[in-house]
Parts: C-alpha cells; structure tokens; sequence
C-alpha cells in the first residue's frame, strides 16, 4: 500500500502520533511533538537500536552527552568552518533550499526550474547564550550531530569501560540544524534525534574485520555505477566485497548490521538500497561514505550515513585541546591514536518514518491495520470484557489488565462493539487484543486475536503473560500456538 507523506502526517496527527509542535498557534516549520502513541513508538525503536547495538554487543558502550558544550568543540571539528550551506531562494516561486557550493552556478529550483538567487553562506548550528547576565554570557552551539561528545569523552569513556580495540561509543540524543527547508513531514526537521556509534580501530588493521558480514541481500549503487549512470545491482552485500565495489569489510560488516536490525523488526529489505557518496558529495571529515538509503513516499533518499571519518576528530581535538588521545593498544604494545573506520549513525525520525511506512496497511477507506513488529508497538495488548454491563466479566479483564500492566504499556477498553474495538487497536498497532466473556469465567480462558490477520485462539487465563512473552519477542508465531 502507497501512502503518501501528506496522509501519512494526516494519520499520525488523528492517531496520536506526531503533531505539529505547538499547532494551537500555527505550529513551527520543523518542530514535531509525539504523542501518546509517538512517544511510545519512539522510545521503542531507540530501545531496540539500543538492545541491538550496545547491549547485544561485547566491544560498545554507551555515553549521554551535553546537548551544549564547551564552543571550542565546534571550531575543533571543522563544523563552524565547514559545516555550511548556501541559501537559495527561486526568483519565481520562492520555494527556498540549500545548495553545495560547486552546484551553485548550475543550480534551478527544485520546484518550478526557475532562476534562482543565492542568499550566502549559513552554518547550520542554532546559537544561544549561556548565562543570564549579558556581559558576562557566552555564546555557545546547540549540538548539531551527537558524534562530537563522543570524541571529546573518548580517553575517559575508554580508561573507565577497559576498552580494547576496536571498539565502539554509542549515543542517542537530541541534536538541532537550522535547516533552510525542513520538508516532508520529519524527513527533515530542525530538532532531531540522532542513534551513532563511533567504531575505533587501529589503524593499520583496516582490512581486518573480524565479524560475519550477515547474509543480506540488496540493491547496491556505486560511485561508480552512478557516474556511468546505470541501476542499482541487486547483491549479497558479502559479494559486493568479494568484487571489491564495497571497499572496506568493516563498511560491509556495518551495512549488513544496521540493514538487519531492520530487518529483525520486520522491514522489507526491496524498500532499501545501500549508495556510495560520489566524490563531490563526501563530507570535510570522511575518505569513503555509504548510506543506507530507503525509498520513502517522496522518493529514494537517505536513512543512514556510514562515512570513514578516519582520524580527522580525534586528531582535531588533539591539536585544539593540546590533550594526546592516544591510547595504548594492548595488541601491538604501542600508543596509537586510533581511526573511526565507520560511524553508523542515523535519525531516530527516519527510522519512525520507515516503520510506520513499512506498518501502514489500508484494508478498505478509512480502515487502516498498522502492522508494527510487537517489539514496537506502542501498545503490547488490549484486554475488552465483552459486555460492560457484565460485574465477573469486568472483574476479570481488569485484574488481567493489572498484571499485565506491570510488564507492559496496556490498554483496557470496554466501551462500543467488540469489532470497533479490534478495529480501533489495529489502526495503532495493537498486535494482540484479548476478550474476556461468559465461558472465561467458567472454562478460565480467554480469547486472543492476531491483528495481522484477525486470527482467533482461547488461551488459558493463567497462560496469557508467559503467552504474550514469546508472541512480542517473537519466541513464538501466532499461528503455531495450541
Ligand atoms: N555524525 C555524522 C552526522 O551527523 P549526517 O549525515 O549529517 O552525519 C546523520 O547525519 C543522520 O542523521 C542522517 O543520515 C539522518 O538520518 C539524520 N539527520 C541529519 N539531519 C537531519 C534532519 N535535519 N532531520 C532528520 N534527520 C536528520
């Protein structure tokens, strides 16, 4: 089912999902809030990245950095120099987007293909002060990627956790971009979150990737490709390495490991394609850069940068702060400053939109089944007594309801037809629904429905829990339970 990003934000809004930050008064370009059902959708993906990508792992661990920090930090990292854009406005439909500099005198609008006037340079960071005392204030950078904290905490965070390499920092967090032209609904927006993880290897080890690159298969788009113009090749990402269109394992080894997280929570791997950044569009700091990339309503675009950054931060901040970040490797007996070979990082918005894309299934006009993976959907279960009117039936239902709640985000619902009911959770992503009525009280069972297909089976009571366990883990298919 195609939707497009207009009824997608449509639906978000009635469902409870995102809403324009504060729509009371007009809203502001760039500004979503999530809620109830967004903020839960949200805290689940950054859970499972989290699960998938530090816990899950024996060489990550996590930090939480400052979102304002000391300004030094910007100049060091080449963000206040090279972090920039130029403004352009069209003469004719005044539709305003960011150009790179080599494109400038080319460049038409992407709207209407009319002339267009270039309104300068702009670094991307919002400004503030620190300190409510003017003369005595200083100015300082809202973080515009979360990377940085990473790089400046790296001796400490590697001294306390006995890092060895390789190893990787992780970090989720709020970071903000003065976006000329936030568009498509939280494709691009000015306050985002962002999931990273720096990966430090020694550097002489860059062809030595020690992990199994997963099986996955999927369209591949060189620089090369791209120049020469032709498609995408659709091939075993182990294979692009094989043929050398994929340089580096580690870039093979990160792409496979972000594109199967996806996969493990149930997207479809024909909705992502992995592109090599051509020469000209490479950021300051990185030799090689892939993304992942997923084609969005709006079209193919990116989801997920993977870029070298080789030891362009942490040389940076050596020589500003005069600190050695050297450390000692344990393996070669010397100091080493060690090289981030591939930096996963990526919008936790990007990665919402995907889902719900991905969820989003109309059965008729206004009858949507959103078929989120139970580890995200923002409600596990609902528990309805059948008939309201009824003392045991509710009794039951709510005292499931109780400890089902201890372990979960739950919801009871007692109120209209049993199939409004179904039909109310299927549109926000309730895997399962379960009904509590007459034959419970006596044969002490209930029963559980499967949103994705309406499937019906009577689960004993005292099994629910234990049941419910093994479906959202995904332990367990609904249609192999007895
Ligand atoms: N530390 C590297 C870095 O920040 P980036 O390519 O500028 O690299 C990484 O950003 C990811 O952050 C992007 O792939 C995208 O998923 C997300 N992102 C960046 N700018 C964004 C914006 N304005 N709105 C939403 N997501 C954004």
């Amino acid at each position: 089912m195609t939707i497009t990003i207009d009824e997608l934000a449509n639906f978000c809004k009635r469902k409870g999902f995102i809403y324009p930050s504060g729509d009371i008064y007009g809203g502001l370009a760039g500004f979503w809030d999530y809620g109830p059902m967004g903020v839960e959708l949200k805290n689940n993906i950054k859970a499972q990245w989290w699960k998938h990508h530090v816990h899950a792992r024996e060489d990550t661990v996590g930090i939480d950095g400052s979102i304002i920090t000391n300004p030094k930090v910007w100049e060091a990292s080449g963000h206040v120099e090279n972090f920039t854009d130029i403004a352009v406005v069209c003469k004719k439909c005044k539709n305003k987007f960011k150009v790179d500099e080599s494109e400038l005198p080319t460049a038409k609008c992407d709207k209407c293909g009319g002339e267009i006037e270039s309104k300068g340079k702009f670094v991307p960071m919002f400004t503030t002060q620190v300190g409510p005392i003017e003369e005595d204030s200083t100015m300082a950078y809202l973080r515009p990627e979360t990377a940085q904290l990473i790089f400046t905490n790296f001796k400490l965070v590697q001294d306390n956790a006995r890092l060895k390499l390789p190893f990787g920092i992780a970090q989720i967090g709020k970071a903000f971009r003065n976006e000329i032209a936030p568009r498509n609904f939280i494709f691009r927006v000015r306050e985002l979150e962002q999931m990273e993880i720096e990966y430090f290897i020694d550097p002489s080890k860059k062809k030595e990737c020690p992990y199994e690159i997963e099986d996955i298969e999927i369209k591949v788009f060189s620089a090369d490709m791209q120049t020469k113009n032709s498609e995408p090749t659709i091939m075993k990402i182990k294979d692009a390495l094989k043929k050398k269109i994929i340089q580096l394992p580690w870039h093979a080894y990160w792409l496979s490991s972000s594109l199967n997280w996806f996969k493990s929570l149930g997207a479809n791997m024909e909705n992502f394609r992995i592109r090599q950044h051509t020469k000209d569009e490479k950021s300051h700091y990185s030799t090689d850069t892939w993304d992942l990339e997923y084609n969005f309503p709006f079209g193919w675009k990116e989801l997920q940068g993977i870029a070298d950054r080789g030891t362009y931060d942490l040389s940076a901040h050596q020589e500003k702060s005069k600190k050695s970040m050297e450390i000692m490797d344990e393996a070669s007996g010397k100091k080493i400053l060690p090289m981030v070979v591939a930096e996963p990082s990526f919008g936790v918005e990007r990665a919402f939109l995907v889902f719900m894309n991905e969820a989003y299934n109309e059965k008729e006009k206004d009858s949507v089944v959103l078929k989120l993976n139970p580890k995200i959907a923002p409600i596990k279960t609902a528990i309805f007594p059948l008939v309201k009117k009824d003392k045991k039936l509710v009794e039951l239902a709510k005292n499931i309801y109780k400890n089902l709640r201890e372990e979960w985000n739950v919801l009871y619902d007692e109120s209209g037809s049993i199939g409004r009911r179904y039909a109310r959770n299927d549109e926000i992503g309730t895997p399962f629904c379960i009904t509590i009525d007459g034959n419970s009280i006596k044969s002490k069972d209930a029963t559980i429905r499967f949103r994705d297909n309406g499937e019906q089976k009577r689960i004993k009571v005292e099994n629910i829990k234990d049941t419910l366990r093994k479906l959202i883990s995904g332990e367990i298919e609904f249609s192999k339970l007895k």
